[in-house]
């Protein structure tokens, strides 16, 4: 089992001030665990303060989302270079909430992929189903056609730096997490295809995270699924000692 990752979103909360409290409390929570890679991804504002917080420390900061030009005339955006120079390392890339609310497609989550890489920011990439494609027996197609799009274009060595989360999208913030049944089949899915296109070293190496509804209740079993390298976590991951939580059990889990 590979030292799992885990990672954790929160979306459109938290100002710089909570941002500051909360690394301070929870870099001492996590402050002996060497074995998991430990992510927070606070929105943009925070990025600088959190990363600062930060330093020194086994805590890595990603920014939610970035545009792909360097620099230019697109009121409201975010390039790569600014997000890398706030002190982020990595970058969360087309996750469901950007697709469905803000129109970003798979064409767009390619050439963010492609910007962060030359930012050298590490990509989390999000793909998933929603409930009504799942239901019509739709999710492998769909994962295929957003991976496929999503990555078009990278070497095996860039595929082998990069994380995937597959993010059912029924089971974001609705309580309701995908069986470890359904993470181990849509993972397995995920890892074969990869395999196909990138070839099996570089399709090994790269992270795959499960995300939706993630706790420190159900965080083990899991990680114990095949081909379950860690978790994107939303909810769970705004208060420092549930995300916590959620990092040591994902680390007895994998022992
Ligand atoms: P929840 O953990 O709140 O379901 O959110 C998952 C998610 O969208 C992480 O990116």
């Amino acid at each position: 089992m590979a030292r799992p990752f885990i990672a954790g979103n929160w979306k459109m909360f938290k100002s710089v001030a909570d941002t500051i409290r909360y690394v301070a409390e929870f870099r001492a929570l996590v402050a002996d665990v060497h074995d998991v890679d430990i992510v927070i991804a606070p929105p943009f504002l925070a990025l600088h303060s959190a990363a600062e917080a930060a330093q020194g420390s086994n805590i890595g900061v990603a920014a939610q989302t970035l545009h792909w030009e360097r620099e230019g005339a697109f009121t409201g955006e975010v390039s790569g270079p600014m997000v890398r120079e706030a002190g982020a390392t990595f970058v969360i890339i087309g996750h469901s909430e950007r697709r469905t609310l803000f129109g970003e497609t798979d064409a767009a989550v390619n050439r963010k992929v492609m910007a962060a890489i030359a930012a050298t920011l590490t990509p989390i990439v999000c793909v998933g189903e929603t409930l009504d494609q799942r239901e019509r027996n739709e999710t492998f197609e769909v994962l295929d056609r957003q991976l496929k799009t999503g990555l078009d274009g990278l070497t095996g060595e860039q595929l082998a730096q990069l994380v995937v989360a597959y993010e059912p999208v029924w089971a974001i913030g609705t309580g309701r997490n995908a069986t470890p049944a359904q993470a181990a089949e849509a993972h397995g899915h995920l890892r074969t295809r990869l395999r196909q296109w990138f070839g099996a070293p570089a399709a090994d190496a790269c992270r795959l995270l499960y995300g939706g509804s993630v706790k420190p209740d159900n965080i083990a079993e899991l990680i114990r699924q095949s081909d379950v390298d860690g978790a994107l976590v939303g909810g769970a991951s705004l208060d420092p000692r549930n995300f916590a939580e959620i990092v040591y059990r994902s680390r007895q889990a994998t022992v």
